[in-house]
């Protein structure tokens, strides 16, 4: 039997958002954080062990990546986890595709990292739970520890000096808010000008009001939970949106300022809070490492917010998802990245038409 598996995983978008660990290298952070895991933008990822192969091999969107750089060798780190666990010694083949336009604007971190958590653990013949899994994840990227599991999340941040009681967990399924879904409005292309590993990392140091931020979690954290187990949009909509400005206060309060949002963020932002001002709450955005803005909505307002966002211009395009399960395992050999038999990287691609990954 060849040690191989193809897992699909979806990004999560933070409402509660991490900035700043505790532990550089293990990845713990200062608070907790909570997210919604989403149902699209997946990434695919097949690993395949075998004793054919000279050295780990990684291939991004079709291009084969350096694992010697440094920040990539940082992100993989938990391959050597992986193969420690299981037992083996063997060289890997990873093969990884965005099903989704790079030029989205989205960070794949956190659905490319917890794609190779899960393909990689199962190539190796480990059958962790998801506590594991996201531990491993979160060695990757932070955030990817949360898209190990579906519906909406939380993260602990536990407080072991190793990491082991520091991982995601979902606290309503999917199935919960039904009627929950996200927009993403995509303002800006291209790489961002401050990795949030680097920018957050600055804020810890140097921020005044990080302190601040600090202690007004846990209790934002707990609002939030009761919130979403009430469905309790109104109340979800103002603590997404406080909890997306204060991040970014804190952002411009670090030394040298960091800046993400641009003019458009702006314009969506006072967008939302005019269309807010109504007699319903109908939106509520939230804002990442980047200009892009994410509206977290109700299924029956999402044609009133395109509309909305048609009416700015410069938005460049517009993807609605709905809340997801989590990572699922492809186990219909045709979807591997990989031919099982010979180790060879099979030809494939991402159809934008039809919105599918294509394989052979
Ligand atoms: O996991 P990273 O290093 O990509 O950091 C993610 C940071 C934010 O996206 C800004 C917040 C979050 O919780 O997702």
């Amino acid at each position: 039997m060849p040690l191989i598996a193809t897992v699909e995983a979806t990004p999560n978008i933070a409402v509660v958002k991490y900035w700043g660990k505790r532990d550089d290298k293990l990845i713990l952070p200062q608070e907790g954080s909570q997210s919604f895991t989403l149902d699209s933008l997946k990434t695919r990822t097949t690993v395949m062990f075998s004793s054919e192969f000279k050295e780990d091999e990684f291939w991004l969107n079709g291009k084969k990546v350096d694992l010697n750089d440094k920040e990539v060798a940082e992100r993989m780190q938990q391959l050597d986890v992986i193969r420690k666990k299981a037992g083996i010694a063997l060289k890997a083949r990873i093969v990884s595709i965005n099903g989704f336009p790079t030029a989205a604007g989205f960070a794949s971190s956190a659905s490319g990292l917890a794609a190779l958590a899960c393909a990689a653990s199962k190539a190796a013949g480990l059958n962790l739970d998801s506590k594991e899994l996201s531990i491993l994840a979160r060695l990757g990227s932070g955030s990817a520890c949360r898209s190990v599991v579906g519906g909406f999340v939380e993260w602990h941040k536990g407080v072991k000096a190793d990491g082991s009681d520091s991982f995601a967990e979902t606290l309503f399924p999917p199935e919960h808010w039904p009627e929950l879904r996200l927009l993403s409005a995509i303002l800006a292309e291209g790489k961002k000008k401050v990795s949030s590993r680097a920018g957050m990392k600055q804020t810890v140091a140097t921020s005044v009001l990080y302190q601040a931020r600090l202690a007004s979690l846990p209790k934002l954290m707990q609002e939030m939970r009761e919130a979403v187990k009430n469905k309790d949009f109104a109340k979800f909509a103002e603590l997404t949106m406080r909890e997306s400005n204060d991040l970014h206060s804190v952002m411009l309060d670090t030394w040298p300022p960091i800046t993400y949002l641009n003019d458009l963020s702006k314009q969506v932002i006072y967008a939302v809070h005019e269309l807010n001002a109504g007699n319903e709450v109908k939106a509520a955005y939230t804002f990442d490492a980047g200009p892009n803005a994410h509206i977290y909505t109700l299924e029956k307002y999402v044609p009133e917010i395109k509309k909305m966002l048609e009416g700015i211009e410069g938005v460049q395009k517009m993807i609605v998802s709905k809340v997801g399960h989590g990572p699922k395992y492809l186990t219909d050999e045709s979807e591997h990245l990989i031919d099982p038999a010979t180790g060879e990287v099979r030809k494939h691609y991402y159809d934008e038409n039809a919105n599918k990954i294509v394989v052979g």
